[in-house]
């Protein structure tokens, strides 16, 4: 990526380019989010959620409050992955404690009538939050941007809403192979040009969250989930030739081995199914991994989070490795929690 220093000072992108380093950086998947009191201050200031994700000051706030209250190695642009399906123009709502609400696309005409390419210029408070982010990180804190894995996408557009198993995705891509699969193209290249602007914005490292890739059975996965991936990543180092991409497919086991190998991503996001051992011993030094401390035991504290940590720190030791959770943040973690975990990684038993 333009401007990279020939010795690179930041832990985050040490590790990203293979370097195993000890303790390892640590960054939380949602670490902005309602478990902050300052967090939940600033989102009373807007009207709705994805007001919140355009206004840049709020935005870049909301991406700097974990960093400045933790020290974290690297921000994640507060954003979320809706904000595409927004910029193709379907309708999209947060509603309090409900989580989201789109419109469902159920026909071809419903497909049809998404804009061909995103619209840059709705997407443009977001680049402005990642250049004002870059403003203000501290010069040993690495930026990452982010976008949601097309299935993953399309299970939300067209169920219009959060659901357990995402049986109605799944259901039209049976269906309606040859429209589902216009669909996934169609995200394919909203997802490039995204990820591409917002390097151009000044973010160092792109996640693509493929959070429901693990409902998928093994053919279904490999044609929804690994190929608009790898394209994806391909499609982006055309464009920028050393992006660094994390691929995060929660829930597929030991299809992260053809996940890595397939798509070619830099970093392997690992959720708190997957052993940290088998994972530790099945990907080479090329790969690196990034995870897996299991939420609900940050949540509980105590010795939970404890042998949580150590198991991690001990089944990574030496590789490239980036510590993280196996998924997001819980809105009612104990602040303290985060405090302790940090305390165990980078003094406690780290030494
Ligand atoms: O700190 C960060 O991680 C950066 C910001 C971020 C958000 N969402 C903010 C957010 C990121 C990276 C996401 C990704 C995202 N959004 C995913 C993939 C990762 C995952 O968690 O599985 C998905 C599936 C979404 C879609 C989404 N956004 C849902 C289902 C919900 C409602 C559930 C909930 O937690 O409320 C959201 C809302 C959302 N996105 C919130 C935040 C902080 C909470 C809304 C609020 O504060 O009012």
């Amino acid at each position: 990526m333009e401007g990279k220093p020939r010795f690179q000072t930041k832990p985050f992108l040490k590790v990203m380019g293979g370097e195993a380093c000890f303790p390892p950086p640590v960054w939380l998947m949602r670490q902005a989010g309602r478990y902050l009191p300052e967090y939940r201050a600033l989102r009373a200031r807007a009207a709705s959620f994805l007001d919140f994700c355009y206004t840049p000051a709020l935005a870049a706030e909301a991406t700097l409050q974990p960093v400045r209250r933790f020290g974290f190695d690297a921000a994640i642009l507060f954003s979320d992955i809706l904000v595409i399906p927004d910029a193709l123009g379907q309708r999209v709502a947060f509603e309090p404690d409900q989580g989201p609400k789109l419109d469902p696309i159920s026909t071809a005409e419903d497909v049809a009538k998404l804009n061909g390419r995103i619209d840059c210029g709705r997407l443009s408070p977001v680049f402005e939050t990642i250049e004002r982010v870059k403003t203000s990180l501290p010069p040993e804190t690495a930026l990452i941007g982010f976008c949601g894995a097309p299935w993953t996408l399309a299970c939300y557009m067209i169920a219009g809403k959060s659901t357990p198993d995402q049986a109605p995705a799944r259901l039209f891509a049976y269906r309606q192979r040859d429209l589902f699969q216009s669909l996934i193209d169609r995200l394919v290249q909203a997802s490039i040009d995204y990820l591409a602007w917002q390097i151009e914005a000044g973010v160092e490292a792109v996640q693509i969250f493929d959070t429901w890739a693990g409902v998928l059975p093994v053919n279904e996965f490999e044609r929804w989930c690994l190929m608009p991936v790898e394209a994806i990543v391909a499609g982006l180092r055309l464009r920028h030739k050393e992006a660094r991409v994390i691929g995060f497919a929660k829930g597929v086991g030991h299809h992260l081995v053809e996940f890595a190998a397939r798509t070619g991503v830099t970093a392997l996001g690992l959720d708190s199914s997957t052993g940290s051992r088998w994972a530790a011993e099945t990907f080479d030094r090329g790969v690196v991994l990034q995870g897996n401390l299991d939420p609900l035991a940050l949540a509980a504290g105590g010795p939970a989070l404890e042998t949580g940590v150590r198991h991690i720190l001990s089944a990574f030791r030496g590789r490239p490795h980036i510590f993280n959770l196996g998924h997001g943040v819980l809105p009612h973690t104990p602040i303290r929690h985060i405090e302790l975990m940090l305390d165990f990684l980078r003094g406690g038993f780290a030494k």
